[in-house]
């Protein structure tokens, strides 16, 4: 299969994006937080086929993006006045919320369970697809399975290049990290996937008190330990331990990658050294697409700066854990 690139700010190719989704074809779409692999949340059969593209387990639930939150009652019921305050202060946006699934929505989508993740994208072009389709778009990230997250359309092509009808480029995503994902289902609300919407901001929107599960008891593939791994092994250290690794390393035949932002002056010198900028919105925007590039420049090791340790770090820390996860 040949895959289409469109362009989201080009009507015509919307309008195809559109029509290929509509008769069941998977198209990659740009969100604000990563690219995801879209399918038809109406279609059986598109839905099956994420799953076998991506290669992931089919019990891995999806997160199902819809155009406005009065849709909210299309796909879940029950659901509390949390959930609009929520949709409130933060949709457009970055916050995907777990609500109880309607019985006749597919348990396709949710891997049998009976919660759905729904959120609205930022993204108004994509909005716009997703109107006119009068559906919801399920939408995982766009890479095979346990493997980094794509937050261009390249980086889309190398993974799923020729398995999908399309990929609807626009431009590399603003955030850069998959959303905050929480559950709403009992009556204290529970983080589980933190992301870039922080628990303190949610605590105070709310005005009260959140959960954030460090890890959660379902089977699902936010929860597992091997994730959003470059190719290349990866290794997390502090500055200090970089330096001791570097000049322990220096006469091993060893090509090493570098992902930094401390002030290392030592590092400049380094031929795969990328230094990301230490304020966390623009170091998150960066994080995927500097991997992408580290790891596409053959070294035997990716070495990772640890990230500070202040809350609003959670989320980095917790995709750069599971990036550098080794088996034993
Ligand atoms: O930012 C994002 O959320 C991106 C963009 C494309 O929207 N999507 C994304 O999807 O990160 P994915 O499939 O890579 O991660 C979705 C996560 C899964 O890891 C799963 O743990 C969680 O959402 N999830 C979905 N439905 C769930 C459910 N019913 N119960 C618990 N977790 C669920
Ligand atoms: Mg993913």
């Amino acid at each position: 299969m040949k895959t289409e690139i469109l362009n989201i700010y080009n009507e015509v190719d919307i309008k195809r994006a559109t029509y290929l989704l509509a008769k069941g074809e998977l198209v990659a779409i740009p969100t604000e937080t990563v690219y995801g692999l879209a399918a038809d949340a109406k279609n059986p059969e598109a839905i099956k086929n994420i799953f076998k593209v991506k290669g992931r387990p089919e019990n891995h639930p999806l997160i199902l993006h819809i155009d406005s939150a009065e849709k909210l009652t299309d796909w879940a019921y029950d659901i509390p006045d949390v959930a609009y305050q929520l949709a409130e202060h933060f949709w457009p946006g970055p916050l995907t919320l777990l609500l109880k699934k309607k019985p006749e929505v597919s348990d396709l989508i949710t891997g049998g369970l009976d919660t759905i993740a729904i959120r609205v994208p930022a993204n108004v072009m994509l909005r716009d697809i997703i109107s006119r389709l009068d559906s919801g778009l399920v939408a995982p990230s766009a890479n095979l399975h346990t493997k980094l997250s794509p937050t261009t359309a390249e980086h889309v092509l190398d993974h799923l290049g020729g398995k999908i009808a399309a990929v609807l480029d626009g431009d590399s995503c603003s955030v850069g990290i998959e959303s905050t994902i929480i559950s709403l289902i009992d009556q204290t609300p529970k983080v589980l996937r933190k992301g870039p919407i922080t628990a303190d901001a949610i605590q105070e929107a709310l005005g009260i008190k959140v959960d954030v599960l460090e890890t959660h008891g379902k089977k699902v593939s936010g929860n597992m330990l091997k994730h959003y791994q470059p190719h290349t092994k990866s290794l997390l250290m502090t500055a200090d331990e970089i330096l001791r690794y570097l000049k322990n390393s220096q006469n091993e035949d060893k090509k090493i990658a570098l992902m930094y932002y401390s002030s290392m002056r030592e590092l400049i010198v380094q031929p795969h050294a990328v230094k990301l900028s230490g304020d966390i919105e623009e170091y998150t925007k960066a994080m995927y697409q500097t991997l992408y590039q580290l790891d596409k420049e053959s070294c035997d090791e990716i070495i990772i700066e640890c990230p500070p340790h202040s809350s609003e770090w959670g989320a980095v820390w917790d995709r750069l854990k599971k990036a550098c996860y080794q088996e034993n």
